[in-house]
């Protein structure tokens, strides 16, 4: 099954702060998430539910409503790729769905976030990037990303600066992630990166960003699922879901943070 050279994939990560792994999904699975995902912004707007606006359409925890897209938060490469930068007992920190699309005539939703130059790393003291970064974002490819269709613009090793940009609206070089689709792109989050411009053209991408077991997450996961739901999932969807990470209701519930240590 893997026959990704994942020491490969963490060295180029390391030093450029972004890795694209060319056909990891297939063109017929690409196309099935395509229209899965297409028919969930139709049933999140009839439901007057947030899924972004007419120039971007976002899927946040794309899996509520649609489960079987549980399965996009894990892939064999990502798997070994995070517990190399993370650790056995990584998380989900934020996972959506996004299109970078025109709707015509179809004006709806609310703003949407990734506007301008910005890092999606985590800052203490007065403004240090923590180093080396807590996060980690793949990026499943469900389109081609190309200049003509939104592809996210980057500062190729600008992740090394562990600081934020200071003008979110400064003129930049910079290089698009363009990617073939069925490519998964992974990334450091301490990577300066903002949207591309919007065009007619679809352009899904599938989101996730995972980090250690200590930090919060944007969502509680935890709780979208009842216990027999999150029984019926894999080890792994429920680690990544906080199930053996949130911490204890009080001292007589148990000692250790972690239900599950992962060696
Ligand atoms: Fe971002």
């Amino acid at each position: 099954m893997s026959n990704y050279d994942i020491d490969q994939i963490v060295q180029t990560i390391k030093s450029e702060g972004i890795a694209v792994i060319e056909d990891v999904l297939s063109e017929e699975y690409c196309d099935q998430i395509k229209s899965e995902l297409d028919q969930l912004v139709q049933k999140r707007r009839e439901d007057g539910h947030y899924c972004g606006n007419e120039v971007n359409q976002v899927l946040d925890n794309y899996f509520m409503g649609a489960p079987q897209l549980l399965e996009l938060l894990t892939q064999d490469v990502t798997d070994k790729v995070m517990r190399k930068f993370i650790d056995n007992d990584y998380v989900l920190i934020s996972p959506s769905a996004r299109n970078r699309r025109i709707l015509k005539d179809q004006e709806f939703g609310r703003k949407t976030s990734g506007h301008g130059w910005h890092t999606d790393s985590r800052f203490i003291g007065e403004g240090q990037g923590l180093n080396p970064s807590l996060c980690y974002m793949s990026i499943l490819c469900i389109d081609d990303f190309t200049r003509d269709n939104g592809a996210t613009h980057y500062i190729p090793k600008s992740h090394l600066r562990y600081e934020r940009p200071a003008d979110r609206n400064a003129e930049l070089e910079f290089e698009y992630l363009e990617a073939p689709k069925g490519s998964i792109v992974i990334f450091d989050t301490a990577l300066w990166h903002k949207i591309g411009e919007a065009s007619g053209k679809s352009r899904w991408g599938v989101f996730n960003t995972y980090g250690p077991w200590f930090m919060k997450p944007y969502h509680r996961f935890d709780k979208m699922f009842n216990e027999e739901e999150m029984q019926s999932f894999t080890p792994l969807i429920r680690q990544l879901l906080h199930h053996d990470s949130i911490v204890p209701r009080d001292h007589n519930e148990r000692m250790a943070t972690l239900r599950r240590v992962n060696g």
